[in-house]
C-alpha cells in the first residue's frame, strides 16, 4: 500500500472514501469534521441531532458527498469518550476504517490522523498507530487459490492542514509502516503451510531479511549443531526428513557497548507431537508452532530498518517434530549443549527441548547479556489466561519490568506468571538431570522452569504465546483469522528502549 501525506483541507482531497472521526458526545463540530459538515450543508450535525451518530467507540456512518467534496464518500468513525481515548483505540479505529473502505470497494482512502494531540497521544505516535492499524487491519492471508481476489485498496492519503505537524506525521507514518510490515511478515511466515515453510525455508527467508537490512546471518545445519553438542534441539528434528536449522540474525547498532539483547524463537515448523502423538482434530494448526520464530524474525526485519542504537541478536531453533524409524521415543535421554541431560518423557513437550539449546547458544556463543524467548510452548497457558494475553515468566524483576514497559508501549497484552520453585519436583528424573515435562498441573509453569535450567544467571524473560499467536475465530480489529504476529511490536519496542 502507498501511503502519502498531503498538506491540504479534507474538503479538497480526492479519494473514494474520506475518513473523519468524532469523540462521543461532541455536538459542536470543529476541525476536519467541522469543515466536512459545512461543505455537506450540515448533514453531520443532522445525524447527531437525530441520534444516528453519537461518536460511540467503533461506530461508523457513511455519507455521500454529491460533489460537495472531492472525496466521493465520507466515513465517520466514533472515537468513543475523549477520556477513554488511547493509542490502542486509535490503532483499532484506523483498522476498522480501512476495512470498511475496502468493503466499499475503495481504491483510495483519505484519512485524518485520528486523535492527534488528545490525551497523551502525541502527533507522531498518532500517525504511527494510524499506519499500523491500517496495514494490520487490511492484512489478508496469502493463499494458493486458483482465482485470487485482487485487493483494490492501494492508496492511503493522510490529510493534515497544519504545516507545523507535517514532519512529525511523516515520521510516525514511516515508523508505523515498519512495525506493521514486520508484523505482517511474521503473519505470512506463520500462516504458511508446513510443507512450504520448512526449517530450511525459514532460514532462507531470515537470510533475505539479513541481506535486505544489512545485518549478520549465520545458519547452522545438523552437522554443525552436532559438533557443538546441540543434541537436545537435534533430537526433536531427528524423525523428520527436513534438516533442522539454527538461525542466527545479528544486528550491532551500538558496537561500543557490550550489552546485547537476545531474542530467541521456537521454530517448530510442524508439531505432530511425535510418538506422544497429538489428537487429529486441529492438528493442522500446528503449522503455527513456529509462531515465536516468526515473531522474532518479523521484529528483526523492523529493527534492521529502524536501526536503533542497540545490539540485538536473534536465535531461532528450527525443527520439525515428526514420527519415523529415527524419531525420538519416550524414555530416551539426550544431553543438551550446556551439559544437562533431559529424559524425554513426552515427545510432544518438544518446544522446551529445542529452546534449551537455542538459549544456550545465545548465551554462550552470542554473548547476549539478557534474553527474551517467544514460544508457542503450552496449551495450558490459554487455559490459564485465555487468548488475549500472553504469559510471561522471568528470573529477573528489572528485566521483567523493562519487558512490561515494552508491552505497554506496543499495546500487546501480557500477564506475569510465577516461577513456583516447589514445582521443580514435578520434572525431576531418576535417569537424567530433568524430565522434559512436569505433567498437566501447572503445565505452563513447569515448562518455564525447565527453560530456566538453560539460562544460568542471564536475565531472561519467557513469553508463552501459545494462546495468542493464532486467532481461531478471526474478528479481532487488527487481524483476520489465522496468525496474529503477536510479539513483533513488543520486541521492536524492547529493542528501541535499549541504550
Ligand atoms: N506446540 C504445543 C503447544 C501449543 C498448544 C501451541 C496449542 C499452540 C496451541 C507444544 O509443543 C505442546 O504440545 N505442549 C504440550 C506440553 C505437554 C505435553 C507437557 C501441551 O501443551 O499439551
Ligand atoms: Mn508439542
Ligand atoms: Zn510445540
Amino acid at each position: 500500500m502507498n501511503i502519502n501525506l498531503q498538506l491540504q483541507s479534507v474538503v479538497n482531497v480526492e479519494a473514494d472514501v474520506l475518513v473523519v472521526s468524532l469523540f462521543e458526545g461532541v455536538t459542536e463540530l470543529s476541525g476536519a469534521i467541522g469543515a466536512v459538515n459545512e461543505a455537506l450543508g450540515g448533514q453531520i450535525t443532522a445525524l447527531i441531532e437525530t441520534g444516528d451518530l453519537t461518536g460511540k467507540f467503533k461506530q461508523t456512518r457513511l455519507l455521500y458527498s454529491f460533489g460537495k467534496l472531492n472525496a466521493k464518500r465520507v466515513l465517520i468513525v466514533g472515537l468513543g469518550e475523549a477520556v477513554e481515548f488511547s493509542s490502542n483505540r486509535a490503532r483499532s479505529i484506523a483498522a476498522i476504517a480501512a476495512k470498511s473502505a475496502r468493503e466499499l470497494g475503495a481504491s483510495t482512502l483519505a484519512t485524518i490522523v485520528h486523535g492527534a494531540g488528545h490525551g497523551d497521544l502525541q502527533v507522531e505516535q498518532a500517525a504511527q498507530v494510524l499506519a499500523e492499524g491500517t496495514l494490520l487491519g487490511l492484512y489478508q492471508v496469502k493463499n494458493l487459490k486458483k482465482h485470487q481476489a485482487v485487493a483494490k485498496l492501494t492508496d492511503l492519503i493522510v490529510v493534515e492542514s497544519a504545516e507545523a505537524n507535517q514532519a512529525e506525521i511523516a515520521k510516525g507514518l514511516e515508523i508505523g509502516q515498519i512495525y506493521a510490515q514486520g508484523t505482517n511478515f511474521a503473519r505470512d511466515l506463520i500462516n504458511e503451510p508446513a510443507n512450504i515453510l520448512t526449517p530450511t525455508r525459514l532460514a532462507e527467508l531470515a537470510t533475505d531479511v539479513a541481506v535486505k537490512t544489512g545485518m549478520g546471518i549465520t545458519v547452522l545445519g545438523e552437522a554443525e549443531m552436532r559438533d557443538l553438542g546441540m543434541n537436545a534441539l537435534l533430537s526433536i528434528g531427528q524423525g523428520s526428513d527436513e534438516e533442522s536449522k539454527l538461525i542466527v540474525l545479528s544486528y550491532y547498532g551500538n558496537p561500543d557497548s557490550e550489552e546485547v539483547l537476545g531474542l530467541v524463537g521456537k521454530g517448530v515448523t510442524f508439531d505432530t507431537g511425535g510418538y506422544s502423538l497429538k489428537p487429529m482434530a486441529g492438528m493442522e494448526n500446528m503449522k503455527t508452532d513456529m509462531g515465536g520464530a516468526g515473531a522474532v524474525i518479523g521484529a528483526m526485519q523492523a529493527i534492521g530498518q529502524l536501526k536503533p542504537k542497540a545490539n540485538v541478536v536473534a536465535v531461532i531453533g528450527a525443527a520439525e517434530n515428526m514420527i519415523s524409524g529415527n524419531a525420538i521415543k519416550p524414555g530416551d535421554v539426550v544431553v543438551a549443549m550446556n551439559g544437562k541431560s533431559i529424559e524425554i518423557v513426552n515427545t510432544d513437550a518438544e518446544g522446551r527441548v529445542v529452546l534449551a539449546d537455542a538459549l544456550t547458544y545465545a548465551i554462550e556463543k552470542c554473548k547476549v547479556s539478557k534474553v527474551v524467548n517467544a514460544a508457542t510452548l503450552t496449551g495450558a497457558i490459554s487455559i490459564a489466561l485465555g487468548r488475549k494475553l500472553c504469559g510471561m515468566f522471568s528470573n529477573d524483576s528489572d528485566f521483567a519490568s523493562e519487558v512490561k514497559d515494552a508491552f505497554h508501549s506496543s499495546g500487546e497484552r501480557v500477564w506475569e506468571m510465577p516461577l513456583v520453585e516447589e514445582y521443580q519436583a514435578a520434572y525431576s528424573s531418576n535417569v537424567a538431570d530433568m524430565k522434559n515435562s512436569g505433567g498437566r498441573d501447572g503445565g505452563s509453569i513447569t515448562a518455564a522452569l525447565i527453560l530456566r535450567e538453560f539460562v544460568d544467571n542471564t536475565p531472561w524473560v519467557h513469553l508463552d504465546i501459545a494462546g495468542v499467536a493464532r486467532d481461531q475465530e478471526g474478528g479481532g480489529d487488527l487481524n483476520p483469522k489465522g496468525a496474529t504476529g503477536f510479539g513483533v511490536r513488543t520486541m521492536i519496542e524492547l529493542a528501541l528502549a535499549q541504550k
